[in-house]
């Protein structure tokens, strides 16, 4: 079977990088084209002496060009839109990993696919292992009444909890229907020791110089616990779930919105 050509859009950046050496290295995928608002000369040298293909600033002559069947999109929230705009007008499919869409932007996309009888696939999340992970422990918070979530990352992270954690615990409590139990320490020598609450989950973040993203989340009830953790050892642990988008994308119409719905999960 011809191998399902796609093209890069944010090419330059740390992810645009590591997808095009994803799918370059898998036979069935084949990078067409890229993009990116800096990009070097007129071309890029794919890895594993695989040749070279159009590389520019401007999106649509790439396409026009190249031909993709998908576009994949790492860049920023502004350029993702008009990049998905651009390409729904000439019939590619989209997979979308930039994060920062708005709600407006998502209903957007959706429009543009029944517009232009094309697939989208947006998830602002594409680690296969984060996704199973949560809907792990979407099923053990129905039988556990005691939950911790502990989410540990390197030093430079800007925020805390991270968005994993917080949707974990969100699909955690949605399963559930109720909040865990959060016993009151009655004596706290240290202040923020217990972590912050979310409706009953206590959610504790490590920063360490060393560390990716990690997770784990630590059920209990009488005489045992369960723990589900999930390790993130670089970047390249998202390219499963892209690599997945892309070949699924191609096979379907409409918009799917999270890796998890695509897993049917
Ligand atoms: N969905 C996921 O699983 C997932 C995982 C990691 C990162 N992300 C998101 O992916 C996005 C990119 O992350 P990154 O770490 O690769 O960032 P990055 O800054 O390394 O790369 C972004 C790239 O987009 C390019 N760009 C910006 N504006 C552009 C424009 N108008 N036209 C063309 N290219 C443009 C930049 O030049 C840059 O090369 C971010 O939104 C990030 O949050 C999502």
């Amino acid at each position: 079977m011809a191998a399902i050509k796609v093209a890069v859009h944010g090419a330059q950046g740390k992810m645009g990088q590591e997808v095009i050496n994803a799918v370059a290295r898998s036979a069935d995928l084949a990078v067409v084209g890229a993009v990116d608002k800096k990009p070097g000369a007129g071309f890029l040298t794919l890895p594993d002496g695989k040749g070279r293909v159009p590389y520019s600033g401007d999106l649509r002559a790439v396409l026009l060009e190249s031909q993709p069947q998908v576009l994949v999109d790492f860049s920023v929230a502004e350029a993702s839109i008009a990049a998905a705009r651009a390409a729904a007008s000439l019939g590619v499919n989209l997979v979308i990993g930039t994060t920062g869409l708005s709600q407006d932007n998502i209903r957007e996309i959706e429009t543009l696919c029944s517009q232009r009888q094309i697939g989208a696939v947006v998830a602002p999340n594409f680690a296969l292992g984060a996704v199973v992970m949560i809907h792990l422990a979407r099923t053990a918070s129905k039988y556990f009444d005691y939950a911790e979530i502990v989410e540990m990352h390197h030093e430079n992270k800007k925020d805390a909890p991270s968005g994993t954690a917080i949707a974990t615990a969100q699909a955690m409590l949605e399963a559930r229907g109720k909040p865990f139990q959060h016993p009151p320490t009655e004596k706290q020598t240290l202040a923020g020791t217990r972590g912050g609450e979310h409706g009953g989950i206590a959610i504790h973040s490590m920063r360490v110089r060393g560390l990716n993203a990690h997770q784990e989340i630590v059920f209990g009830d009488l005489g045992q616990t369960l723990t589900i953790r999930h390790d993130s050892i670089n970047r390249e642990s998202f390219m499963p779930g892209v690599l997945t988008a892309i070949r699924e994308v191609v096979r379907r119409k409409g918009l799917v919105y999270g890796l998890d719905r695509l897993l049917g999960l």
